[in-house]
């Protein structure tokens, strides 16, 4: 089945500033991210939580951001010169339905998924994807946009993130709705 992918102009329209008051990324995020961790990002989109990740890892650590449209990661990439912190981020361009993470397996800290889920043709892939990238013990925040997405469909997702070997994170404050934090097992392979 063909699937939505989130337009051009929409990712505009998702770094207003005042989403800060909905979704502010630094209380999102800042539990999960110490200095010098790696960190994932699939379907950055233009950077709203990526530059603030990127200046929660630090100059010792590293973000990698991967979107299936070039337009996005190339805003991404101007914002993130502008605010000096381009030299932590690396962008990659989606190959096809996969991620093209392979290289990353067992390295990344912490992965978040944030409104893009919905969107991917092949979610079972991806959670494999993700699983692989993470360290034993590494997280996942799934994050879904109640307007688009039902409890039944999130449910769906985490079954198959729980299929891919996710367990729900027993540390992680539910966030209630649409979000997640799930946890590569600590004796995970990858
Ligand atoms: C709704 S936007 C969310 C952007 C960002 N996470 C945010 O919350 O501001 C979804 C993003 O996922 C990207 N996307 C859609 N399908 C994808 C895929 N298969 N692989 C990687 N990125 C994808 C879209 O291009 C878009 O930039």
């Amino acid at each position: 089945m063909a699937q939505h992918v989130c337009p051009v102009w929409v990712g505009y329209l998702l770094l207003n500033p005042l989403r800060k008051l909905l979704e502010n990324p630094e209380r999102l995020l800042a539990p999960f991210i110490t200095p010098g961790m790696t960190v994932l990002e699939p379907g950055c989109g233009m950077g709203f939580f990526t530059l603030p990740m990127a200046r929660l890892v630090g100059a010792s650590g590293k973000v990698v951001v991967v979107d299936l449209q070039e337009t996005m990661l190339a805003k991404l990439r101007r914002r993130a010169r502008r605010a000096g912190v381009d030299e932590v981020i690396e962008t990659r361009l989606a190959q096809g339905d996969s991620l093209g993470v392979s290289d990353l397996g067992g390295q990344v800290d912490f992965a978040a998924a944030i409104h893009v889920i919905h969107e991917l043709p092949n979610q079972e892939l991806f959670f494999a994807e993700a699983y692989q990238a993470l360290k034993p013990g590494g997280r996942l925040l799934a994050m879904e946009p109640k307007g688009h997405v039902t409890n039944e469909d999130f449910e769906r997702s985490l079954a198959l993130a729980r299929r891919a070997g996710f367990v729900p994170d027993p540390q992680a404050q539910a966030g209630g709705g649409r979000q997640a934090v799930l946890q590569k097992q600590a004796d995970g392979r990858f």
